[in-house]
């Protein structure tokens, strides 16, 4: 595998691999890879040769997060994409943010939901995944539907500056109890891992709910709050909206997605379930 970290090496590899009649598939990650990752990268290999990124992006933690205790394990990571046969990992330096005065911000979007609670995410998000794309120039990227809310938005920005890339989603994979995977569940001790799997329970009681043919998206929601609180959670937000994440609290229709975030102790965790 070969393991570039200077931005103008992979910007030269890229050029030259363009040149071949092959496509570029690129799986941005923060690295602390995990079953959803792999997940990530099996899908990107059916569409073309594999990039994976690793970088811990610091323009998307705000003040008071994680940034400086994020999980980090790169021996184990670079084992991970050896046994998948990955080509090419790029590591950049911190250089790659150094310095940016410029950013890239979707204001309505991030006024909602995740937005709420984490003011600067989304436009570190946007600004780290527009300079990667710049860098690594790939014909499709790979982005887990667990960060739903980040799924749409780097979808738009694809959409809004007709950049060559598809945009492709790739299923949220879970743990047996139901927990989606997520480099941050190593926060969680053995009871607080047996309390989160009641989180996807729950959003999944919800949708069942509408199922059975409860419509207004007042009593979906308010189940799911009083099921969460009643589990010893801390609820941020449990929403349903559209797709595109345009709608609240109308109607709900087939289609639509339950999107919540919830706190156990110091572990904030999201989740999301469509309604079938
Ligand atoms: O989903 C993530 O791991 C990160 O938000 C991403 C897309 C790699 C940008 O830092």
């Amino acid at each position: 595998m070969k393991i570039i970290t200077e931005i103008a090496e992979m910007k030269e590899f890229s050029r030259n691999f363009k040149k071949s009649e092959k496509k570029i598939s690129f799986v941005p990650t923060m690295g602390k890879l995990h079953k959803g990752h792999v997940r990530l990268i099996e899908s990107a290999k059916r569409y073309g040769e594999t990039i994976v990124s690793i970088f811990i992006n610091p323009l998307q933690f705000g003040r008071g997060e994680d940034f400086d205790k994020y999980p980090k394990d790169i021996e184990g990571d670079e084992k991970i994409l050896l046994d998948l046969d990955v080509p090419v990992l790029f590591y950049p330096e911190s250089n790659i943010v150094k310095n940016t005065d410029t950013f890239i911000v979707n204001p309505e979007y991030s006024k909602k939901l995740e937005g709420l609670f984490r003011s600067s995410h989304f436009q570190g998000v946007l600004t780290i995944v527009m300079k990667l794309f710049c860098v690594v120039e790939p014909d499709f990227a790979f982005f887990g539907l667990k960060d739903y809310q980040q799924y749409v938005l780097i979808k738009k920005m694809a959409e809004d500056f007709f950049l060559n890339v598809k945009i492709i989603p790739v299923e949220t994979v879970r743990e047996e109890s139901g927990i989606a995977m997520s480099s941050r569940n190593i926060y969680l001790d053995g009871a607080g891992k047996e309390a989160a799997s009641a989180f996807y329970k729950i959003l999944s009681s919800t949708a069942d709910l509408f199922k059975k043919g409860e419509k207004s998206p007042e009593k979906l929601t308010g189940f799911a709050v009083k099921e969460l609180i009643k589990n010893g959670f801390k609820v941020d937000y449990v929403e349903i909206t559209d797709p595109a994440l345009n709608r609240k609290y109308q109607n709900t229709e087939k289609g639509d997605i339950i999107l919540a975030a919830i706190r156990y102790k110091e572990v904030r965790l999201i989740d999301n379930v469509f309604l079938i």
